[in-house]
């Protein structure tokens, strides 16, 4: 059995995962049981994105012709940038990660007439159906098949509402050389701040949405692990690149629950509100087109009539069809009082996945010696300007194999253990005074990147955002400099961290591709077809003193 561990000040490890989604936990999973690991998650074990995944996992199971055809279509989708060899890794390895999840316990939807083949479903972009899936629950089916598995693992020790800081590395100590050597993380609910040791570390800490006021993603999805990262030293790619799901539910109180693309995969309609279709008018392959398509599509209309939402319309199926492959969807859904096997659903674009995030290689490897990054939190060069519709779990489940085989067979760089890491020192700092501070800033920032930095952009609109930007950060990074950290300001300072990254990435790519749609650069530059927004991070300071390890940010303002 796994351990719950209790609350000590330092622990240490072989293998620290940040984050408990697909990535972190088929990571964990995939690691020899020699290997002492610690999953640290910020929220419950069962946090992030991947519980609400709906649609599946996208696998290139109808053999060799599928295979290319998946290959293509991801190369499609994202608009000739995603790196084809990565892309070529990933969709070779689809068909055995399903029958990995199979044997650890996982049930797909089978196909009614044929129980021994599962059912694959289709989502836009997909030139055919491809895509695994439990329903329309498939990541609260994945998160219970892995977490089950990694409470059977004596090796790993969880760590529940941990949230990580920043990264302890080397270089931030004083040493020349470089090398990740564990975490700061406050234990949220014992209020203190503690340190992790590890010989190598991974951050799995998803995708950073909800740097935007309407979006799909759980509350904890705030960039954390890019935030870290780009602070002890990784360089970033393509964070311009923000994907806006074409169909939330246009219902306040459902917080922007998901109305999954499979719907459109199985027939669905996009409607205006006088009950005529518009995406034929968009695209050839019309509600099946790539998501940033239907995205500026939805966009255009709402603009052109000055409308709140569109409609989809999925009422021809039937009942007993909807009933089936939509459960959890239909029972949302006539919570809020729409029952969608008798009326059309109103929705309108959010802000959903991050395409870009922090570098790595083929082995989810990142800049700073012993520190991986794998899942959203990643760029693997995979999704290029626009990610395909379900391959992103599917990334995860690569990558965290990928990395765990690699860190398995090489030793760690400067081992932690030798060295003196300083505990976390708050003698610096008094108890915040102001929380409305940072519930404002929080508002400010989200409005400002939904206004000036969505789904349509100009380069006036990015240098306002770029302005506001600078002021918020200003007070966010003096407020982190004189307050003890509490969970909100932790996630509000990589909030600011990462919408700062994301407007100077939307600001060097001038021209529009996939997600990135400017009005001053409106069409593809072809010389750009390998361009990566790249950012370097300035070199990572050193802590001021060997006992006051938490104000490097006062530094770098
Ligand atoms: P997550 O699952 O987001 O997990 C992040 C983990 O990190 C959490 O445990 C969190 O608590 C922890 N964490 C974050 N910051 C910290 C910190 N500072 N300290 C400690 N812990 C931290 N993709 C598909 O391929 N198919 C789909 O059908 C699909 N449907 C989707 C539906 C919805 C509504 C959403 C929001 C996304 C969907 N996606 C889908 C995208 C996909 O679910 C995510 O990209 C994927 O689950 C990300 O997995 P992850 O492991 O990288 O991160
Ligand atoms: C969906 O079910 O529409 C989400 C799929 C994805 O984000 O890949």
């Amino acid at each position: 059995m796994s351990q719950a561990i209790q609350s000590p000040t330092e622990h240490q490890s072989d293998v620290l995962i940040i984050g408990s989604g697909a990535a972190g936990l088929a990571m964990a999973l995939r690691l020899p049981e020699h290997l002492k690991v610690i999953i640290i998650s910020k929220a419950g074990l069962i946090g992030g994105s991947t519980p609400w995944a709906q649609g599946g996992i996208a696998a290139a199971l109808g053999g060799p012709t599928d295979i290319e055809q998946h290959v293509e279509d991801t190369v499609k989708a994202g608009v000739q940038l995603p790196n084809r060899e990565v892309v070529e890794r990933v969709v070779r390895a689809g068909p055995a990660q399903i029958e990995w999840l199979e044997s650890l316990g996982m049930r797909f939807t089978r196909e009614q007439a044929h129980p021994d083949r599962r059912h694959l479903t289709r989502e836009g972009g997909h030139s055919r159906r491809r895509i695994a899936h439990a329903a329309d629950h498939t990541g609260r089916s994945l998160m219970e098949t892995l977490v089950a598995a990694v409470h059977r693992r004596p090796n790993v020790a969880i760590l529940e509402h941990h949230n990580a800081v920043d990264l302890i590395t080397a270089r931030r100590l004083g040493e020349s050389r470089d090398a990740c050597l564990g975490a700061y993380v406050l234990d949220i609910q014992n209020d203190r701040v503690v340190t992790v040791r590890s010989r190598h570390t991974a951050l799995a800490t998803g995708g950073a949405a909800k740097a935007y006021l309407f979006t799909t993603n759980p509350d904890g999805a705030t960039g954390d692990g890019i935030a870290m990262g780009w602070r002890a030293g990784c360089r970033t790619a393509n964070l311009e690149f923000i994907q806006f799901h074409p169909t939330c539910l246009y219902e306040p109180r459902a917080k922007s629950f998901l109305i999954s693309e499979a719907v459109r995969g199985e027939g669905g309609l996009l409607l205006r509100p006088d009950g005529s279709r518009f995406m034929p008018d968009h695209h050839p392959d019309a509600e099946l087109a790539p998501r940033d398509i239907v995205a500026r599509a939805i966009d255009a209309e709402i603009k052109r009539l000055g409308i709140d939402c569109v409609y989809l319309d999925i009422r021809h199926k039937g009942r007993e069809f909807i009933e089936k492959h939509f459960p959890m969807i239909h029972a949302r859904c006539l919570e809020f009082g729409y029952d969608m096997t008798r009326e059309a659903l109103p929705v309108v674009p959010a802000a959903h996945y991050t395409c870009g995030g922090i570098m790595v290689d083929e082995h989810g490897r990142t800049d700073v010696p012993n520190l991986y990054a794998i899942g959203e939190t990643s760029h693997t060069g995979l999704h290029g300007a626009n990610r395909l519709a379900s391959n992103s779990l599917l990334e995860c489940l690569v990558f965290a194999e990928a990395a765990a085989k690699h860190l398995s067979s090489a030793p760690a760089d400067l081992a932690p253990s030798t060295r003196v890491i300083p505990p976390w020192d708050e003698s610096q700092v008094t108890d915040p005074d102001e929380a409305v501070v940072v519930t404002h800033n929080w508002d400010e920032l989200r409005r400002s990147m939904w206004s000036y930095v969505g789904i349509v952009r100009t380069t006036k609109r990015l240098y306002r955002a770029r302005d506001r930007i600078q002021l918020l950060r200003r007070e966010i990074h003096d407020y982190y400099a004189h307050f003890r950290v509490t969970n909100n300001l932790i996630e509000l300072r990589n909030l600011v961290e990462i919408a700062d990254l994301i407007v100077r990435s939307a600001l060097t790519r001038h021209e529009s591709r996939g997600l990135h749609f400017s009005k001053d650069f409106p069409t593809i530059n072809p010389r750009a077809d390998h361009f990566d927004t790249v950012l370097v991070p300035p070199p990572a300071r050193p802590y001021p003193s060997i006992n006051d390890p938490t104000r490097p940010d006062s530094l770098q303002d």
